[in-house]
């Protein structure tokens, strides 16, 4: 094998015994560059006899080209290397599944609320909301409880504004909000959050009520029983959930009762109601003389805990989504 033989094979090994480029270029220094063995054969063509340079140079030419096309076709290939390996590392797979939104859901009170509306939508009640910071007047006085009346003190409030201003102990004071708002006959329901200092696996500090305002001239306790009845039978579907009116007192009613439901063996209270005081008319309004109705405000946490089967009140409020989730 001749010297530029042996140059080409030597080079051919070199580039294939390289894989990254930088190295490429340093093998190619080497035999192309200003002191490169093919270069070198180049300087030495003058000291050949005139006869001789011809051929010589012919080979050595030709040897460089088929080096640099050596080269050019290991640059390449390195190239496609790198491509090839980046396009591995920064891989999609497409088949993945994708992680998605995420679905949300509905709060279980926001459902069994939902639930009570429609119901009660169904027998002509309009919705309305009130504010849950109440003056002292709209929470308390107006519902026939004045200033140091003993019945306040079944409400163990959050006083705010020194005093003046109360979270709103439960939804009855829409009931006046209303009454002043608009004439009767009007049937209203009203639910919303409220608040009382009182705290454990039954009681929280806050909670939800939903209050039933029905004002007209004959309105009487027995239609106050046949909406509630019905209200009942028809949230727990079952045409057997029996009712019971126990005889109470509220300032804001009269008579008075607690709605109990049955419950396995026994009883459960559902709520309050009764018929509207005169005194809560006028504050509200509405001519006394003229226009009866009633009331009932009843637990709506309560009710989700029985539809659902929660035994601890505070599940609804901590906010834990494996909890949430099942009612998603
Ligand atoms: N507001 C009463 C309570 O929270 C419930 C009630 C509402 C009673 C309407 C009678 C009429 O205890």
């Amino acid at each position: 094998m001749s010297d530029v033989d042996a140059i080409v094979a030597d080079a051919l090994a070199e580039f294939a015994a390289v894989h990254d480029p930088a190295a490429l270029e340093n093998v190619k220094a080497r035999f192309l560059g200003r002191t490169g063995r093919i270069t070198e054969l180049l300087k030495g063509l003058g000291k050949l006899p005139l006869d001789q340079r011809r051929t010589a140079g012919g080979r050595i030419n030709e040897a460089k080209a088929s080096i640099e096309q050596a080269l050019e076709a290991r640059r390449a290939a390195l190239r496609d290397a790198d491509l090839e390996r980046r396009l591995r590392a920064e891989a999609i797979d497409v088949t993945q599944p994708g992680r998605g939104a995420g679905n949300g859901g509905l709060h279980p009170i926001t459902l069994v609320r939902a639930r009570i509306e429609a119901l009660l939508r169904s027998m002509g009640f309009d919705v309305a909301d009130g504010p849950e910071i109440e003056s002292d007047f709209y929470n308390f006085t107006a519902l026939n409880m004045p200033a140091n009346h003993p019945a306040r003190s079944m409400h163990d409030t959050f006083y705010v504004e020194g005093g003046s201003h109360v979270l709103r102990t439960h939804t009855s004071p829409i009931q006046i909000h209303y009454m002043q708002s608009h004439r009767p006959p009007l049937r209203v329901l009203a639910p919303g959050r409220v608040y009382r200092s009182d705290s454990d696996a039954t009681h929280s500090p806050m909670f939800h009520q939903v209050e039933g305002l029905w004002i007209d001239e004959t309105v009487s306790f027995a239609d106050l029983k046949g909406v509630t009845i019905e209200l009942l039978q028809k949230f727990f579907e079952r045409t057997d959930l029996a009712v019971r009116f126990r005889p109470s007192f509220f300032p804001f009613t009269e008579p008075s009762a607690e709605i109990d439901m049955s419950f396995g063996e026994g009883w459960l209270e559902i709520g309050g109601c009764g018929m509207v005081h005169p005194n809560v008319l006028e504050h509200g309004n509405v001519d006394s003389s003229r226009y009866q109705g009633f009331a009932f405000g009843m637990g709506v946490d309560r009710l989700a805990m029985l539809r659902y089967g929660v035994d601890d009140l505070r599940l609804f409020f901590q906010n834990d989504l494996r909890f949430l989730r099942q009612f998603a």
